[in-house]
């Protein structure tokens, strides 16, 4: 038996980092996204393949053991095969469209599609439940997630994410995004651990900074639902600018954000920051120049369709 299922990666339009320290997040989906392929086998292994690599190990090896970056989808098939009594073994193949760690949720989009085909095997599992085996999955690699990035990936669309719990937000606007990608990886584990460092060290300024970002969430969604795009810009270059107090934004960030704001509506970081990807806000009107603007200094940058349907099991 085989089973399939895809899902999107994501950009996060405000609140990245705020939102590990319990303020609200404003994230969508975007038209890249990963498909997981999982079958059951009758050797007592679990099998993962990507165009990473791949790693073998047996039904039985403890989840503790394992020191793959492979293994939120091993603790998934584990989780799974307990659960269902299931005493053989998996086969899992993962294509991903989304380039990885430069924060576009490639590693949340393929513990969603994971979690998606393997549960399927089984059971038909509700949506909350494959995103809790998302969560679960990803903090065996990362655990301080805060699940924002399954949430997404899972759902899709526009969301307001606030401690655990998502509203979908509901909107008329048509803006596209340009992503920019600056090529430099960055790890958000370590990106997390610094901005906590920042935390201890000014503890007084990270939370006025919080309370800076609340506000200013509640702003987005405002100009988001009343279809105001250059509002919304004015939101992302401030939200920018609470990122880069908080010391996640660098050389090579900065010139890219400032390409971008030249044409488009705003500008910022997406995701951990520390490298990884800016994000423009466009329209029709500002597209093609923001694109080429950028592309003319040779940076990797694209558009994307935002919105777009989450996980979908074949
Ligand atoms: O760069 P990404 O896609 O891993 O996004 C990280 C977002 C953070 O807010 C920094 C962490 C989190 O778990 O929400």
């Amino acid at each position: 038996m085989k089973s399939t299922a895809s899902a999107p990666g994501k950009v996060i339009l405000f609140g990245e980092h705020f939102v590990v320290h319990g303020t609200k997040a404003i994230l969508c989906s975007i038209d890249k996204r990963v498909t997981v392929s999982s079958e059951i086998i009758s050797d007592k292994k679990i099998i993962v393949k990507s165009d990473l690599g791949q790693i073998s190990v047996n039904s039985s090896e403890p989840i503790s053991k394992i020191k793959s970056s492979f293994k939120p989808f091993i603790f998934i098939a584990k989780k799974m095969m307990e659960e269902f009594n299931h005493n053989a073994g998996i086969s899992i193949e993962i294509n991903s469209e989304i380039p990885s760690g430069v924060g576009l949720g490639s590693s949340s989009a393929c513990c969603v599609a994971a979690a998606g085909s393997i549960s399927a095997l089984f059971s038909k599992l509700s949506k909350e439940k494959i995103v809790q085996l998302s969560i679960d999955a990803e903090k065996t690699v990362f655990e301080r997630a805060s699940g924002a990035d399954t949430t997404i990936s899972a759902h899709g669309g526009i969301i307001e994410y606030d401690m655990g719990e998502f509203h979908p937000i509901k909107s008329k606007i048509s803006f596209s995004l340009v992503i920019a990608n600056s090529t430099i990886i960055h790890s958000t584990n370590k990106v997390v651990t610094k901005v906590n460092e920042f935390r201890k060290k000014n503890n007084v300024e990270f939370s006025e900074l919080c309370n800076q970002e609340s506000k200013l969430i509640q702003k987005a969604q405002e100009s988001i639902m009343n279809n105001d795009i250059v509002s919304l810009g004015k939101c992302m270059n401030e939200n920018q600018m609470y990122l880069e107090k908080i010391g996640v934004s660098n050389e090579k960030l900065q010139t890219m954000i400032a390409i971008a704001e030249r044409s488009s509506f705003g500008a910022k970081i997406t995701g951990a920051g520390g490298g990884g990807c800016i994000i423009a806000l466009v329209n029709d009107s500002n597209i093609n120049e923001t694109l080429q603007n950028l592309k003319r200094e040779k940076y990797e940058c694209f558009t994307t369709k935002i919105g777009v349907e989450g996980l979908n099991t074949f």
